[in-house]
């Protein structure tokens, strides 16, 4: 299954014939729908529905078909994400390591599940499978930093700091 990419620094809003020329450029590959639909979410952050026409047409497939591998694949976002994505490692050095301790905190004091975002907006919370950062178990990658040996009290202020970032950005 394909990891769920970042969202853009600066995510595009939606334009028709910008997300056609994405869909475009990606589509000249064998079995293009999914370079396709994660160039768009690389590009818009997300993929709303006015989307799946698009890809649709461009890949000369039916509709359902693209909603289907929308529906199958959760990293592929129907909403745009939080403004800081946090991937917690669910490998196996990680969760020998206590991942499971830091997931069981953001279910609980969080109330998120993966691939959900605080009502805030400050974040949106992603599973992911080895950050090649083994040695620093467990370990967490917010945007495009990881962080070695968390716990959940060090996750604890480090999203205060992302949610404090987002009141004052
Ligand atoms: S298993 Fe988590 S970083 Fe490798």
């Amino acid at each position: 299954m394909p990891h769920a990419s970042a969202p853009p620094d600066d995510p595009t809003p939606f334009n028709t014939d910008a997300v056609r020329e994405v869909i475009r450029a990606a589509a000249s590959v064998p079995g293009a729908m999914l370079p396709v639909l994660h160039a768009v979410q690389g590009h818009l952050g997300h993929i709303p529905s006015e989307v799946v026409p698009l890809v649709a047409q461009a890949l000369n497939v039916s509709r359902a078909e693209v909603q289907g591998v929308l529906d199958f694949y959760h990293d592929f976002r129907r909403a745009p994400p939080g403004r800081h994505l946090v991937w917690i490692c669910r490998a196996e050095s990680c969760q020998a390591m206590g991942a499971e301790a830091i997931e069981t905190h953001a279910r609980n004091h969080l109330g998120l599940a993966y691939h959900e975002t605080t009502a805030d907006g400050a974040l949106t919370l992603e599973p992911v499978y080895c950050l090649g950062n083994c040695a620093c178990s467990p370990a967490v990658r917010v945007d495009g930093e990881i962080h070695g040996r968390m716990d959940p009290i060090r996750f604890e202020k480090l999203v205060e700091e992302l949610r404090a970032e987002t009141v004052t950005a």
